[in-house]
């Protein structure tokens, strides 16, 4: 639908719509040529006048007193025929959110950041955190086929959009993936990014899948935590032998997730608990530090086994040299690491989350088959968003932390 006209009618069009979830964008260049053309269907909301939403935002990177709840904050807009709009009815936590209120990132993800969408303020301020969702279609783009009002659904958003710790968030539609039935909101919550980060390191980097696992075997660093948990729960989906290195009051927890031998890593010397072992087809490192000086020789030689690692210094590299230089300097730094190891017989990779629609459509269909469940650490309310960044700062995650964003008190 089109509506021709001066670009000042978009005012006068929102106002006569009375509802500003109606994304409405401008094709053409001169006065005369200008149109305007809506770019959302389907007004199923029990918001529909609504123009500003709850929020917690930042105004500022830094610690946890930047954090700030504001009930003022711009109900999101269609701005592409490809986004639809979710009222967020669960968020999950990630160590990213916290790292990301601290400026984590920041030069890497305000290059992408849509001019558009940071127009108003001219910088990426207010901010809101979150990557997870899980909650309802309101609104949707034209071109969008796959979904409809009403549709429950979960995604991790880009980390350069606004996140998912309001009422409402925009995302597109190929972010976006149909929940798991058998998942409430908050179960749903606590997957998509540390699932879609597996789904890359192990699937998409790792070259492993359900046809190709079932004599490999597969060593987990960080395994407690929200990566590790759902790590463990897809190998053994997929087959595989795991070994899951963790700290001894999680052993329980992952041995009930399906690992078939457990490592802990406080109790005497890791590395020569895990030399006694046989050697590793697989190593998913989520830990980083000096992990990756030694445990890179656990694995078997010249025999394709391979060592992904979570722990990357992508984007501190661009924060700290600028984006030219930190990419320079983060190719220079994989390519030295790459030939290394490969010179003594193993494949050495990066990996990266990213979000992706079809990938949660795979999770979701191991979730619904019920191997692959959710393993929540603690929930909190939408008032206690600090509590929960707190929790995370912490460490020592069982899981997931989940913030109900429906109950906000
Ligand atoms: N590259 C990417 O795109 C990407 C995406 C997601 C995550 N990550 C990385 O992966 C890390 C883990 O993410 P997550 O969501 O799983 O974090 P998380 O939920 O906070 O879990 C981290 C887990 O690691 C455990 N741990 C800490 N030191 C350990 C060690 N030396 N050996 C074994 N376990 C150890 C912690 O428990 P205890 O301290 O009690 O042992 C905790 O259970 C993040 O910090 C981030 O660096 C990267």
């Amino acid at each position: 639908m089109f509506v021709k006209g001066h670009p000042a009618c978009k005012k006068v069009f929102r106002k006569l719509l009375g509802w500003p979830g109606f994304g409405v964008t401008c094709s053409g260049t001169g006065k005369s040529s200008s149109r305007w053309q809506i770019l959302s269907r389907g007004i199923h909301t029990s918001c529909q006048r609504c123009t500003i939403m709850p929020s917690w935002v930042i105004d500022s990177y830094g610690n946890n007193d930047v954090l700030r709840f504001t009930d003022n904050m711009p109900f999101p807009v269609i701005n592409y025929p490809n986004e639809v709009i979710l009222k967020v009815h669960a968020a999950g936590l990630n160590p990213f959110d916290v790292s990301m209120r601290s400026g984590y990132g920041a030069s890497a993800l305000n290059m992408r950041r849509d001019p558009i969408r940071i127009k108003p303020t001219g910088s990426e301020f207010p901010l809101t955190l979150g990557r997870d969702v899980s909650g309802v279609v309101m609104e949707c783009g034209l071109n969008v086929k796959y979904f409809s009002p009403g549709d429950e659904v979960w995604a991790a958003i880009s980390p350069w959009k606004q996140g998912t710790l309001a009422e409402f968030v925009v995302a597109s539609s190929n972010e976006v993936s149909r929940k798991p039935r058998n998942l409430s909101h908050i179960e749903a919550a606590s997957m998509p990014y540390v699932g879609l980060t597996a789904w890359s390191a192990v699937k998409e980097v790792g070259g492993l899948n359900q046809n190709n696992c079932s004599n490999k075997r597969v060593l987990i660093f960080g395994a407690a935590g929200g990566v590790g948990t759902f790590v463990i729960q897809l190998l053994k989906a997929w087959g595989a032998h795991v070994t899951a290195v963790c700290s001894q009051d999680a052993s329980e927890l992952v041995k009930r997730l399906g690992a078939d031998d457990v490592i802990d890593y406080k109790s005497g010397s890791m590395k020569a608990q895990l030399k006694r072992l046989p050697q590793f087809d697989f190593i998913l490192d989520s830990v980083g530090g000096s992990t990756e000086q030694w445990a890179p020789s656990l694995l078997k030689k010249w025999s394709g086994a391979k060592y992904v690692t979570l722990v990357t210094p992508f984007l501190v590299n661009v924060d700290r040299l600028g984006v030219a230089d930190g990419m320079l300097r983060s190719g220079l730094t994989i390519g030295a690491k790459t030939i290394k190891h490969l010179c003594t017989g193993i494949h050495y990779h990066w990996a990266l989350f990213s979000s992706s629609g079809p990938s949660l459509d795979d999770i979701t269909e191991l979730v619904d088959a019920g191997k692959i469940r959710p393993v929540i650490d603690q929930v909190f309310s939408f008032s206690d968003v600090p509590k929960a960044f707190k929790k995370m700062e912490e460490g020592h995650a069982r899981g997931k932390t989940v913030i109900d964003v429906i109950n906000k008190n």
